[in-house]
């Protein structure tokens, strides 16, 4: 009864206690005002009328499509504004003793807060996580009140879709009078061999009274749970206001963490007082030791691995910015799959739960801080807050990332407009030297679109790794240019395409320098539509095969981050309006593939791959190139309708091989075959009038934790189970149960309809329907239908 009454009165829910030091989810009970208002911040402002919700949350997303909104179809043409964020809440009697902190994990743009009446802070930077200590305003056994204003009204303030809002996580953190500071712990593993790592812990230690006989215990447990090397320091002597315990442990005969196998131990600090607990805290610990080499590239625990990375923004499709695990989940899941293994974070500080998620996933990352520096590249972006506040964010993206095993790059910029400028000399070692000051075990880089020794950035010195961003012509040239430098292609490719559309010829290559505005306008009017072989890009970049055959054949070539692993919202390159999302993604904004995942794919990973495309309705007679990516064979016959139009071997670099073929309807059926034994086969029947619906959950048991996600794939099917590849049908969804539709997309970079909506039309075949959970455990039942259509259901169980 004690129980349930606590959980009913409490408007949140620990989730993170730890002896000594309550993390607090503080996402709910959120009340959300668009549009500004005076004396909003004040105390007795009644907010009763204003719309409840729970973080974290994006209005732009909410809202409606138009060319006319200030962020511009280059920022996702959806509406920016300021809001007002209100919580009201209780901090029990008990706690009075106690210090209390709100920390943001980012909040898209310019926030101030109050408690209580008394302004906390204003952060101009949508990236940054940041805390404000609350403890002298708050009434404790009494209500309070926090308030955030979000300003996302000036705008263009980013070159691609921001979102608007709090729209990652917000916690509320209670600790002792001496406690861990925040991000108060720093893990380094100086000495790896096989038989032992020492890890180094340092740990920052608030003190808010005066103490005496403080000891500093810390032990590291295994991913078990086993305790395998503990520390223990007595009688520390804190003397300042913040005060450091150094500690070196030695972890017997340690896991590494690795691509394949990320290991995690983690190490818990404890800070006692005689027998009194005070803090505990917790950080992640992946021992690894690794190297960039001028000849030999990247080397991962002694061992050359090639960075197969790709960059992303930070949007998570059609559920806008707003940050959910699961969906960033999903996202590496489906790359990894593909044979990813790095990620560029661009340009900004990710949310936490990526790094998290890396960390456990293993990936390589590049965190990156900015996209400028003084000089803009739209009018209102960070360079009007640069000056000011570089080192405070900076500063604050060190000590809050490096402890990730999987953070191995820090870069400090992105296509810095003062590459050019000899401001960049003052500039960059500045930045290098804040970054050094907090990390010496990672190298620095900048993503450079001038990759020559005239870059004022390269020529300051304050760059590890030498970054390309595109100038694959220049590769083979590096070790001319920048002799005994180390290279690392920080951002490749920009191929364009879009998902489930085909123009022949398929080898009339679209790029630099060969006017590229051409290929876009299609004759039928179809809309905004790029091709999907991979035969456009943008003048700036190369086709993906074109990049990756430089890639592998050079071991000092470590690594690349392709643009991008995900469609995003704005940034429509090549075109503009209608269009409001890029095409540069190897996925869809949906989370689709496009055909050259299966490239990747078939050179990446070890899986046996055979991919064969374009669709199969085309008109009698048309001449139809078909591709197909293959491994673990040595050639690939086809046959039509049981006929067949010959088997084809890739040769020297090829990446696929071709048939050209008068389209005649029917069945088309490749088969990989190694040393004349069948690897693999796949077919695709012309197929029928659109007939029924198939859904299709990627799990169809969530969380009942209000947070959890179902990714529904709506597939158009003709009677006989083929995909109709040019199906556009307006499908509509009913739900009920213990879940609710998050949003739905199609991929399509040209749609104007909403992700907030329960209705989406078909895109070559496909669409998406996001399920959320609600927190009771029960079914979610999900009906699609649409006319003329056979409907399908659903079910979704929620524990
Ligand atoms: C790069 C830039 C990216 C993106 C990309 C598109 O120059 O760094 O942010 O704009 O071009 O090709």
């Amino acid at each position: 009864m004690a129980l349930l009454f606590a959980l009913v009165l409490s408007p949140f829910y620990a989730v993170k206690a730890q002896p000594g030091r309550t993390i607090l989810d503080f996402d709910k009970g959120w009340r959300f005002h668009l549009g500004d208002l005076k004396n909003a911040e004040s105390v007795s402002l009644n907010d009763q009328t204003w719309r409840a919700l729970d973080l974290p949350h994006d209005w732009s997303i909410e809202g409606t499509f138009s060319k006319d909104n200030p962020a511009k179809p280059e920022g996702g043409a959806l509406p920016g504004g300021l809001g007002w964020y209100r919580k009201t809440f209780t901090v029990p009697a008990a706690d009075k003793n106690k210090i209390i902190y709100i920390d943001f994990d980012g909040v898209y743009e310019k926030s101030d807060v109050w408690i209580n009446g008394h302004h906390l802070g204003f952060r101009p930077n949508g990236y940054i996580s940041f805390r404000y200590e609350l403890t002298s305003y708050l009434h404790f056994g009494g209500k309070n009140v926090i308030v955030v204003k979000v300003d996302n009204s000036i705008q263009p303030n980013s070159r691609w879709y921001s979102g608007s809002g709090i729209y990652r996580n917000v916690w509320l953190v209670k600790t002792q009078k001496i406690a861990v500071d925040h991000w108060g712990s720093y893990v380094t593993t100086p000495k790896v061999t096989t038989q032992s790592a020492d890890v180094l812990i340092s740990t920052k230690i608030r003190l808010k009274m005066p103490v005496s006989n403080v000891s500093v215990s810390t032990t590291i447990y295994d991913a078990q749970g086993k305790a395998v090397a503990t520390k223990n320091l007595d009688n520390v002597n804190l003397s300042d206001s913040v005060s450091t315990a150094n500690q070196t442990l030695t972890v017997k005969t340690p896991t590494l963490w690795s691509i394949e196998k990320p290991y995690l131990y983690k190490a818990v600090t404890k800070i006692t007082q005689g027998k009194t607990l005070l803090d505990t805290y917790t950080t992640p610990i992946g021992i690894r030791y690794f190297e960039f080499d001028a000849d030999k590239g990247f080397i991962l625990n002694g061992k050359p691995v090639k960075i197969l990375g790709v960059c992303d923004h930070h949007d998570l499709g059609s559920l806008g910015s707003a940050i959910n695990t699961r969906a960033l989940e999903r996202q590496l899941q489906i790359l990894k799959e593909m044979g990813c293994n790095g990620i560029r974070t661009s340009h900004n500080p990710p949310a936490p739960e990526l790094l998290d998620l890396c960390d456990k996933m293993g990936f390589i990352v590049m965190d990156e801080a900015f996209d400028c520096w003084e000089k803009g590249k739209v009018d209102y972006d960070y360079h009007l807050y640069f000056k000011q506040w570089h080192k405070r964010d900076l500063e604050d993206q060190i000590l809050r990332d490096r402890n990730h095993p999987s953070v191995f790059i820090w870069s400090i910029g992105n296509e810095i407009p003062q590459q050019a400028d000899t401001a960049a000399l003052r500039i960059a070692p500045e930045l290098a030297r804040i970054v050094h000051s907090l990390d010496q075990t990672r190298p620095i880089t900048t993503a450079n679109d001038r990759p020559d020794t005239t870059n004022q950035i390269v020529k300051s010195g304050a760059i590890d790794l030498i970054g390309f961003n595109y100038h694959h012509q220049f590769y083979e040239k590096f070790h001319t240019t920048f002799p005994g430098k180390k290279f690392i292609g920080t951002e490749t490719t920009s191929a364009l395409e879009t998902r489930g559309y085909y123009e022949m010829p398929s080898d009339s290559i679209r790029r630099w320098p060969i006017a590229w505005d051409k290929p876009f306008s299609h004759p039928k009017n179809l809309g905004n539509v790029v091709s999907a072989y991979d035969n456009v890009s943008a003048p700036w970049g190369s086709l993906h095969e074109e990049t990756w055959k430089l890639m592998k054949k050079h071991d000092y070539l470590s690594g690349m981050y392709i643009w991008t692993g995900f469609d995003y919202l704005g940034e429509p390159t090549p075109y503009s309006w209608p269009s409001r999302s890029s095409y540069f993604g190897i996925i869809d904004l949906a989370g689709f593939p496009k055909d050259v995942y299966y490239m990747y794919q078939s050179e990446w990973t070890d899986k046996p791959v055979l991919h064969i495309f374009p669709h199969w309705n085309w008109q009698p007679g048309k001449t139809v190139d078909i591709w197909a990516y293959y491994n673990h064979a040595d050639e690939v016959e086809l046959f039509l309708n049981g006929k067949s139009l010959g088997v084809k071997k890739k040769q020297g670099e090829d990446l696929h091989v071709m048939w050209r073929i008068p389209f005649e309807p029917g069945t088309l059926k490749a088969v990989s075959r190694l040393n004349g034994k069948v690897v693999l086969t796949q077919t695709i029947n012309t197929a029928g009038k659109a007939a029924k619906i198939e859904l299709i959950a990627d799990r169809s048991n969530i969380k009942a934790d209000g947070k959890d996600l179902s990714f529904v794939t709506v597939r158009i099917l003709d009677k006989d189970g083929n995909l109709v590849p040019d199906a556009e049908n307006r499908v509509n969804f009913k739900i009920n149960g213990q879940g609710f539709i998050a949003s739905v997309d199609n991929g399509d970079p040209v749609s104007h309809d909403p992700f907030k909506a329960s209705y989406r039309k078909a895109f070559h075949g496909l669409a998406l329907a996001i399920i959320q959970a609600k927190e009771k455990a029960g079914v979610v039942n999900l009906t699609a239908e649409s006319d003329g259509l056979a409907g399908a259901t659903l079910v979704i169980r929620t524990k």
